[in-house]
């Protein structure tokens, strides 16, 4: 299993970087994961390069043209279509651990970064398929948050993450955040680790990290809990 995703800004300098470390340069090394960014500005309507334009009715900030947008969307979408396109929205669907499990097992995905006002209301009513949000607060335009969903998507790609880096265990994989961690020494500047998990009792470390996880949810995100008391 294998996920290509294309991404389409205006300014792709700043995905440069994101996705060439760590876990997402091994989901690319192992070829589970492709990404292409691509310049919207290859698909501009004439030579000055342009892709936006005023909005109708007035209003200060520009939009991004339909018709670039259009002309960017079908050429990526040969030799194969895509199982979603997405627009990077702070208007769309907030991502969560369940949006970005169902995205990981697609094959083709197109995203779209938004700048200025938007883009043209058109372009999501005829090609988009989900709008998706990182949030509720203002960006500056959606390639960060289009790095954010590349990273919650790449990590959960079956084969990306071995058993130590396992997904199984994340936070919010099972509606729960996960329990403190320690590292040695057992004891640093007269401040201990919790003598359970000195004890090599396999069986106790889990009920203990199990109940940890629970009490951190319940203080933290009480809302995660709602309607599944019985853990
Ligand atoms: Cl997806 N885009 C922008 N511009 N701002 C955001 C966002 C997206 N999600 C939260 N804020």
């Amino acid at each position: 299993m294998s996920l290509q995703i294309d991404i389409l800004s205006v300014l792709p300098e700043l995905l440069e970087s994101p996705f060439s470390h760590s876990i997402l340069k091994r989901a690319k090394d192992k070829g589970l994961l492709e990404i292409r960014v691509h310049h919207l500005r290859q698909w501009a309507i004439n030579d000055y390069g342009q892709i936006d334009d005023y909005q109708y009715g007035g209003g200060a900030g520009m939009v991004m043209m339909a018709e670039p947008l259009a002309n960017a969307i079908e050429a990526l979408s040969q030799p194969q279509p895509f199982d979603e396109i997405i627009y990077l929205t702070p208007d769309g669907e907030q991502l969560n651990q369940k949006i970005a499990n169902g995205l990981s097992l697609k094959g083709r995905l197109l995203l779209i970064c938004g700048h200025y006002k938007g883009i043209d209301q058109r372009i999501r009513d005829k090609y988009v398929t989900k709008e998706i949000s990182i949030g509720d607060y203002v960006l500056s335009g959606g390639e960060l948050a289009a790095a954010v969903l590349v990273d919650a998507i790449g990590r959960l790609i079956p084969g990306v993450l071995n058993d130590e880096t396992s997904a199984l265990f994340d936070s919010f994989q099972d509606n729960l955040l996960a329990p403190p961690v320690y590292s040695r020494p057992a004891e640093w500047r007269g401040l201990k680790v919790p003598d359970i998990l000195l004890s090599g009792d396999p069986r106790k470390i889990e009920d203990w990290r199990h109940e940890q996880s629970l009490q951190r949810t319940r203080q933290r995100r009480p809302d995660l809990l709602e309607g599944e008391e019985e853990h």
